[in-house]
């Protein structure tokens, strides 16, 4: 009941100015964002790193402005060079939002993105890690896979989200499920219309598990991006039906959530990837994990009534 109207709330400004602007909030954020610039990330993804691995998200989405498109891009190569510096880059790589990059600009938009993202990738390479291509929503996918497509002709190991609950998703994965493609399946975050989105969330969970079935059958390297203890454990049935090792696939969940569910995973020898974002332009990804889960925001009201 509350998803639609927090997802709407997530690109709106005048909530954005009036949960930045209440005090309780940055107790909750910290919950699920690892700091505000590179250097108090850096010391927690070495601490997860001791036994996961990690993609970390330079958080902003959504830029309209080219300045500030390239200052993400400054953002990624600082990082990815203190990745290598820190010997931190064998268990952690990137994700990129492309709207972050430029893909919204008014002119070659699309362009621009490209040549921001190959000159992420420049620096991935460069540092010895990889970058995943974030999924935004339905109006971006186009766009998005077609720059995977473009930036892979160079770097062949640049990976890219999926969202289960598209109806074209299935036929995307068969798309994507060659050899040497990595492809991080996710249910999906943005409120989508009916016309091109499943709805319901046993629907959502049914068509998660078509995807992981056409991914496990490929050639490809799957990245399971699910909290969902279903799903965590029909992947990894159906990675043990495709003949695949704990290393020819990996399950993902993000920063602060399920934490110890990870930590197990980790101890039995799966792979176990966390994504780590940081940075001030916390409100549309914070907003998203409210919608996820009503008790999140049961706790947000909460402790604003009673601050
Ligand atoms: P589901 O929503 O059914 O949750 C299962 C259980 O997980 C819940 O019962 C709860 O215990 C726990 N849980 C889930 N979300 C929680 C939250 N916010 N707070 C606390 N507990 C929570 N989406 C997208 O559209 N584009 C993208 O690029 C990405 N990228 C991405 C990367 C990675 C690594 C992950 C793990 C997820 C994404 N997502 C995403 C988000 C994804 O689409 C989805 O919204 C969330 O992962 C929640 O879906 P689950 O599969 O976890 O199942």
């Amino acid at each position: 009941m509350l998803r639609t109207p927090l997802l709407a709330a997530a690109r709106s400004t005048a909530c954005r100015r009036l949960v930045e602007r209440t005090p309780v909030t940055r107790g909750l954020v910290d919950r699920f964002v690892a700091g505000s610039t590179q250097e108090q990330a850096l010391p927690k993804v070495a601490e997860l790193t001791r036994d996961r691995y990690v993609t970390l998200d330079h958080l902003g989405e959504d830029t309209t402005d080219a300045a500030q498109a390239q200052a993400t891009v400054g953002a990624y190569t600082r990082l990815l060079g203190a990745l290598a510096e820190h010997g931190l880059a064998e268990r952690a790589e990137v994700s990129v939002k492309l709207s972050a990059v430029g893909q919204f600009l008014p002119a070659d938009g699309e362009k621009i993105a490209l040549e921001n993202a190959r000159d992420i990738c420049r620096a991935a390479e460069a540092a010895g890690t990889t970058v995943t291509l974030d999924m935004e929503d339905h109006t971006t996918v186009d766009s998005t896979l077609s720059i995977l497509r473009d930036l892979r002709v160079d770097f062949p190991w640049v990976g890219a989200v999926l969202q289960a609950y598209l109806h074209r998703t299935e036929a995307d994965c068969r798309d994507l499920s060659g050899a040497g493609s990595r492809v991080r399946i996710c249910k999906g975050a943005y409120d989508e219309p009916a016309s091109v989105a499943y709805k319901d969330k046993a629907e959502v969970d049914k068509a998660y598990v078509r995807c992981l079935k056409i991914l496990m059958a490929g050639e490809g390297y799957p990245m399971v991006a699910s909290h969902d203890p279903r799903m965590v454990a029909i992947a990894q049935k159906l990675a043990a039906t495709a003949g695949r090792s704990d290393e020819e696939y990996e399950h993902q969940m993000l920063y602060g959530i399920r934490d110890n569910e990870q930590v197990r995973l980790a101890a039995e020898g799966k792979r176990m990837r966390v994504y780590v974002p940081y940075g001030d332009e916390w409100y549309g990804y914070f907003m998203r994990r409210l919608a996820e889960r009503p008790a999140n925001m049961v706790f947000f009201a909460r402790s604003l009534i009673t601050r």
